[in-house]
């Protein structure tokens, strides 16, 4: 007889929750419904974050425990009940890639363009989180699935409907992660327009991805904080070019290009920039880029202090970066809004 779950009885939807802008999930992972494959066994336990009645902490239900094989009827049942994600235990972590790149190497039947694209915005974002920490505890990190995730991400690109494909899955919800990988995405698409080869995108990717590593290192009340910064706290955010360089530096797998993204990602044009107010002729070319996109991108997301600017009005005050400020490189922005243009359609 199979092994009834909680997902075979009632569940009270009311109670159940998203992983919302938070960073600190108590020790579990998010991951998107989408992720959990039907009929599959499963090599973690699922759970669902729940906020019981009477409690004002939330807390997380095993639903569904490891060796499982995740049945159909329970993911339709989640899917209508409009559960958006569900919680993998820190302890499992290490099982969740392999799960979700088996299905890029041999990919399943029905598989989409619009499924490959998930997993491997899913995938990614599981990726950045693990190096994160690792990268932070000084941990060994596995850099064996970056190279085919981006390759993936590239031969997306090169389809006619990339961007509907892939700007729907850009709904960041304001994490460092998903800040990180939105930047990569659309860097990438930007710098596939500038007609960069292959192997410049993986060395870029890597870049964008990891240029905000360093944020890791500063405290979390500054990180949330819902107002203005004060000159201290700015001064503690303005470390983070550095710590990101420092951590990456001596990783033989790290690309010198993409070690001088990250270190170089908040330089400015006139030399007002952080953290070695470099003048633009001595900026590299790659963080002029990501100095664009990241800032584009920072704009166009919601955050848990403010809503997100329209790409009309964020490019707008870039714009006003450019001339009036001197951040941004000027040639490079005309040719991004070029890019915007005849993508935006
Ligand atoms: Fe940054």
């Amino acid at each position: 007889m199979k092994k009834k779950t909680l997902l075979d009885r009632d569940l009270d939807v009311s109670k159940v929750l998203g992983a919302g802008s938070q960073e600190d999930l108590q020790g579990f992972i998010p991951l998107p419904l989408r992720s959990l494959k039907k009929n599959q066994e499963i090599p973690f336990d699922v759970f669902l974050r729940v906020k019981p009645k009477n409690r004002s902490e939330t807390t997380f239900l095993s639903v569904c425990s490891k060796g499982m094989v995740f049945q159909g009827v329970w993911r339709q049942k989640l899917e209508d009940l409009q559960v958006p994600q569900v919680f993998i235990s820190t302890a499992d972590e290490t099982h969740i890639l392999p799960y979700l790149l088996r299905d890029l190497e041999t990919p399943p039947e029905y598989f989409r363009d619009e499924d490959r694209a998930a997993l491997v915005y899913d995938s990614t974002l599981i990726w950045l989180r693990q190096s994160f920490r690792n990268l932070q505890e000084r941990a060994a990190v596995e850099v064996g699935p970056v190279s085919p995730l981006l390759a993936n991400l590239m031969g997306l690109m090169k389809k006619e409907n990339y961007w509907d494909i892939i700007m729907p899955l850009m709904e960041g919800h304001g994490s460092i992660y998903s800040h990180s990988l939105n930047v990569c995405f659309l860097g990438l698409a930007f710098i596939d327009y500038l007609g960069w080869s292959a192997k410049s995108a993986q060395v870029f990717g890597l870049g964008a991805l990891l240029h905000d590593l360093g944020m890791s290192k500063v405290p979390a009340e500054i990180l949330n904080k819902k107002g203005a910064l004060t000159e201290e706290e700015m001064d503690k955010v303005r470390l983070h070019p550095l710590s990101g360089y420092h951590l990456l530096k001596n990783h033989a797998w790290m690309y010198h290009n993409a070690l001088l993204m990250v270190l170089q990602h908040h330089e400015n044009e006139d030399g007002s920039g952080y953290p070695q107010k470099l003048l633009g002729t001595s900026i590299h070319l790659w963080a002029k880029v990501l100095r664009l996109v990241d800032s584009y991108e920072a704009m166009t997301s919601r955050r848990p202090w403010r809503e997100a600017m329209s790409p009309g009005k964020a490019l707008w005050s870039i714009r006003q970066g450019v001339e009036e400020q001197h951040i941004y490189d000027p040639v490079l922005f005309k040719t991004f809004v070029k890019f915007l243009a005849e993508h935006e359609k």
